[in-house]
């Protein structure tokens, strides 16, 4: 017989891992051998059902393999009472169960959902290769022989030892109490909770369950200074099964990062009483995914959080006043790990915590999870990612380079510093048209379906009113004012257009644009449009030091995080000269990125390692101490940009012809330094 007759070639996808094992080997050994991930908690008993694998039948001649259902042993005894008594999906077969009989392609299902969990859909619902830090292995252990002295966790270790290769083996201490009552109540087999991060690391027991425990549960945290927002995953599945936000209790303490970073240098207790605060949110975060998944805190053994350099020093209990000035010193750059219950959050006891690493002390923990999310360093073309917030993280870079900086925005998208801003709630402009000839403005408002033009608007903007502008009304705003040519490049309003349209209103020695003629009367001023000029320019100067240092006079892709990101059109962020110029349909919102991070790394501890990697290999640029930060900062105060071309843009919006008009303000050119930082 020859080798192909006895070996059989097995290809798993999605992996695409493939090789040769003898007839007779279990499918879930060889893939074992190859390093394909296939969950198992029973140990092959064929009770658990977690190793769920499918057949692609059919020839694939790419691979040389004919792969066919017969190709796998027949059903036998135990995988037919599992079927029997929990029900196999069409197609599936046990693959601790299954032997190889000849060439297979098999399918590793990335949903194998045991206990029909509700699907949800608020968590971005990508799904990635699992390797959870946390292994659920069941065994049956000896019962106590009087000939035998071996204390029963001691038996305990070696049943693990035997079935799952656990030889060296830690305990956590809380569980030696109790191990004896856990193995009586499960009548001598239960399911051990074995946590093993880095390859390195000795594995621990850190839970324990009477019977068979075929679930787990970790939660991914993203702490934003405003909001913080929580899924909840099944680590054996990778699904996610509830999620929950709330705002971030310090707001109480001051509004932005720097003024919660001034509470705890006037405060002695400051960084004490934020520390609880954020902490006390998280346990009723985790009270509130746990009931809306049906799951007992108990069952949650893992749990990943990021957030940017003073929400993670706040949240691990770190003075952050050295974040607050230069030289930004963070007290740890790396990844933290640490037992849950060490920093006040209450689940199982034995329950682990990863803090994924900052990059540098302003560009957090949550851009290095939006890196990982989102993968420059996995990539050929050349990427930009952007969160903005009062203080902008960027990431530049594709598999060869990747940079960071970040870049004093201020809070001006966020509604602040706008004579008629407001945060992003019902009743905010978000979105702006204006008509170039007649300089009549319409609008749409959050919360109303119509647009202020069109019939039935004022009846339902009746309930929430017209009450400001959001930063996505701001950007567009002030793109259209440009393009309608109410402001010149320079961002000077034109008071010559007031013999034209009423819109446009004296204000002292300048002129502002009359976007609401209502209750409240909503204006956009010469000031407000400095207002977002000053932060554009910052932000498209920080972009450009990473271009400068990079080598590249243009980007192949933009990536825009966070909130603002995915509200704002790339185009009018674009036309304004926010971010560079770039084929808009490679610019997209990416949402929580940094959240998408989290649950990676909670999913699978590879992406744990490879963050970590990325993180020491990125080049932190400090765009304060760059000689040539001023210089493209003054370029960038114009619209879209005094010097660069933007010919990509060009090609679908007609921008203006130059004007040059008198800033009757006197106002303007590059004075802004590092101040509040988000
Ligand atoms: Fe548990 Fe196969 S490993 S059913």
């Amino acid at each position: 017989m020859n080798d192909t007759r006895i070996h059989p070639l097995v290809l798993f996808m999605p992996s695409g891992k493939r090789g040769r094992f003898p007839v007779g080997t279990p499918v879930l050994d060889a893939a074992r051998q190859l390093g394909v991930y296939v969950e198992s908690v029973c140990g092959g008993r064929a009770t658990c059902g977690r190793c769920q694998v499918s057949v692609q039948e059919g020839n694939f001649a790419k691979h040389g393999i004919t792969s066919s259902d017969d190709h796998l042993s027949a059903i036998g005894p135990k995988e037919e009472r599992y079927d029997r008594v929990r029900g196999l999906p069409e197609g599936r077969r046990l693959s601790c169960s299954a032997l190889i009989q000849g060439d297979l392609v098999i399918d590793v299902p990335q949903d194998t959902v045991i206990n029909a969990q509700v699907v949800r859909k608020a968590a971005d619902e990508r799904v990635f290769d699992r390797n959870a830090a946390i292994r659920m292995c069941y065994v049956e252990v000896e019962e106590p022989d009087m000939e035998k002295p071996l204390g029963d966790l001691d038996r305990l270790k070696a049943a693990l030892a035997a079935d799952w290769h656990f030889d060296e083996l830690d305990v956590d201490f809380h569980l030696i109490p109790r191990v004896q009552s856990i193995l009586r109540k499960g009548e001598w087999k239960v399911t051990a909770g074995i946590h093993k991060d880095g390859e390195d690391d000795r594995p621990r027991l850190i839970a324990l369950y009477p019977g068979l425990k075929n679930e787990a549960y970790g939660i991914a945290c993203d702490i934003g200074s405003t909001t913080i927002a929580m899924h909840l995953s099944s680590l054996l599945s990778g699904r996610t099964v509830a999620s929950a936000g709330t705002s971030n209790p310090q707001i109480r303490f001051g509004e932005d990062l720097m003024s919660r970073v001034s509470y705890v240098m006037m405060n002695p207790d400051g960084r004490e009483a934020m520390t609880a605060a954020v902490r006390e949110a998280l346990n009723g975060l985790i009270d509130q995914v746990c009931i809306e998944g049906g799951v007992s805190r108990t069952d949650i053994l893992d749990s990943v959080f990021v957030g940017n350099p003073i929400m993670h020093h706040l949240f691990l209990g770190i003075d952050p006043t050295e974040l607050g000035g230069a030289p930004f010193a963070l007290a740890v750059s790396g990844a933290v790990k640490v037992k849950s219950s060490e920093i006040g959050l209450s689940m199982n006891e034995g329950t682990r915590t990863y803090v994924l690493p900052c990059i540098a002390g302003h560009v957090g923990a949550d851009a290095a999870a939006a890196t990982l999310s989102e993968g420059p360093h996995r990539q050929d073309e050349m990427m930009l990612l952007v969160d903005i917030g009062t203080n902008a993280e960027i990431v530049l870079g594709n598999r060869t380079r990747v940079l960071a900086a970040s870049s004093p925005t201020g809070p001006a998208f966020e509604g602040a510093e706008i004579s008629s801003g407001q945060r992003a709630a019902p009743g905010a402009i978000e979105r702006v048209r204006i008509d170039p000839v007649t300089l009549e403005p319409r609008f749409r408002v959050i919360g109303v379906e119509p647009w202020s033009n069109e019939p039935g608007f004022a009846e339902a903007a009746a309930a929430t009113g017209v009450t400001g502008i959001c930063g996505s009304g701001i950007i567009e705003v002030i793109a259209e004012m440009y393009l309608a040519g109410i402001i010149s490049e320079d961002g000077v309003v034109d008071g010559t257009l007031a013999g034209r349209s009423p819109r446009i209103l004296p204000n002292g020695r300048t002129f502002s644009y009359l976007l609401h003629d209502g209750e409240p009367l909503i204006t956009v001023t010469q000031n407000d449009v400095r207002a977002i000029q000053l932060a554009k320019a910052a932000l498209y100067a920080g972009v450009k030091l990473l271009m400068d240092k990079q080598g590249v006079t243009e980007v192949d892709r933009i990536g825009l995080a966070g909130a603002f990101g995915t509200f704002i059109d790339p185009k009018y962020a674009m036309v304004l000269g926010l971010i560079p110029d770039c084929d808009l349909s490679k610019v997209k919102a990416v949402g929580n990125a940094a959240g998408t991070g989290a649950r990676m790394c909670l999913l699978n501890r590879g992406y744990r390692r490879e963050i970590e990697e990325t993180v020491r290999r990125i080049d932190k640029i400090e765009t304060a101490l760059e000689p040539r930060f001023q210089e493209h900062f003054v370029a960038a105060m114009a619209l879209p940009n005094k010097i660069d071309p933007f010919p990509n843009l060009s090609a679908v919006v007609t921008l203006p012809e130059r004007k040059v008009l008198a800033d009757a303000a006197g106002e303007g050119g590059a004075r802004r330094r590092r101040r509040s930082r988000d």
